[in-house]
């Protein structure tokens, strides 16, 4: 177990910078998620997390050591990848304990660990089979269980799940939770899904373009988004954002709607409103009217594509029955909108 320390990492493919000056403390025990877009840099960071990338410049430390310029093999990580990479000549249990083969490692000692790991994983009964009989979710596993046999100080996950179907997703998501909360070892997962990253994640980095968006709880980045970018990537589906001018503690929309807030702008301040639809309701009268284009009925809940005067707006309509084609008033909860101003930066 150790704490993981970034401090003003940044990295260059040639004249490209895709990770610049990041900072970044997680502590000791903690289950991280690097969540972001495609191409924001996330598997980069973890690759040198690992050592398998060089960093162009900062300093990584994990525990108490300075690790920066250290052999992957000396950091005391475990890399789990989205492709499995397992040995499809070698056994389950072989595949397990490779690394202490390779260490020479007596052979009893690899059965025993290969066991105590597989009893964790539920891979027991597998040992002796080879990849190509395992299911998608159980070869997933076997690729965890060689990170496990190590006994690293830090798991390091590069999109380790999205190779698998919906439902086994979401099976392999629990069990990854169980896993930290069994062995409270410092994880980090790399994610372009905020479902995972939200479950599973007791600090969630948010990255755009190789920078930190926000660093915060589940609880921070849903409710307080220190901007623009995380208020539309957190949620789902995504908060609806109205642009209008800012009048005291009012959004002035451009027909001259004029919705009250609890933050402050200066009188004419171009400003957008954020809403999320599980914030807006359905009602016979309201502020914003529309036309809903598309219900799609989820079964516990159904979401409104609403055509309104100020663009569309996805709206969560669970206690009423709402079609395609209906003329709709919406009425947003103010007191749960956000508010950011021209640079994006939330008020
Ligand atoms: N070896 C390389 N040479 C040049 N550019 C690279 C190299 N590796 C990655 N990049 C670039 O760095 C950026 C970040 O890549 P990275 O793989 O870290 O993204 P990612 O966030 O993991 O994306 P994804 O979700 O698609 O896996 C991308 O624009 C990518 O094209
Ligand atoms: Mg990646």
């Amino acid at each position: 177990m150790a704490q993981v320390e970034l401090s003003n990492i940044s990295k260059r493919f040639g004249a490209v910078e895709v990770i610049s000056g990041l900072n970044l403390s997680i502590e000791d025990g903690a289950f991280c998620a690097l969540l972001g877009p495609s191409g924001c840099g996330k598997s980069t960071m973890l690759r040198m997390i690992a050592g398998l990338e060089e960093v162009t410049d900062g300093t990584i430390r994990i525990g108490t050591e300075d690790v920066t310029h250290a052999a992957p093999k000396s950091r005391g990580t475990a890399m789990v990848f989205q492709s499995y990479a397992l040995y499809p000549h070698l056994t389950v249990a072989e595949n397990i304990t490779f690394s202490m083969s390779l260490a020479g490692a007596p052979k009893a000692k690899q059965r025993e660990a290969a066991e105590r790991v597989a009893k964790m994983l539920q891979l027991t009964h597998l040992l002796d089979r080879r990849p190509a009989a395992l299911s998608g979710g159980q070869r997933q596993r076997v690729a965890i269980g060689r990170a496990l046999v190590r006994d690293p100080k830090v798991f390091l996950f590069d999109e380790p799940l999205s190779n698998l179907d919906a439902l086994l997703r979401v099976q392999m998501r629990l069990e990854l939770a169980k896993l930290h909360g069994d062995l409270k070892t410092t994880m980090i997962y790399v994610t372009h899904d905020q479902v995972e990253a939200m479950t599973l994640a007791d600090l969630i980095v948010v990255l755009d373009k190789g920078k930190i968006a926000q660093a915060g709880s589940p609880w921070e980045l849903y409710n307080r988004p220190a901007n623009r970018f995380v208020a539309g990537f957190i949620g789902s589906p995504a908060m609806n954002f109205l642009k209008g001018q800012g009048d005291g503690q009012g959004v002035v929309l451009p027909d001259g709607t004029r919705l009250a807030v609890a933050q402050h702008m200066a009188k004419g301040a171009p400003v957008e409103l954020g809403i999320r639809p599980e914030h807006v309701k359905v009602a016979t009268e309201g502020p914003i009217r529309g036309r809903a284009s598309v219900v799609e009925y989820l079964g516990n809940t159904s979401y409104a594509y609403v055509e309104t005067d100020h663009g569309p707006m996805v709206v969560e309509a669970d206690d009423q029955p709402v079609k395609a084609g209906d003329q709709l008033a919406l009425v947003p909860d103010l007191a749960k909108a956000h508010v950011f101003d021209a640079t994006g930066q939330a008020l």
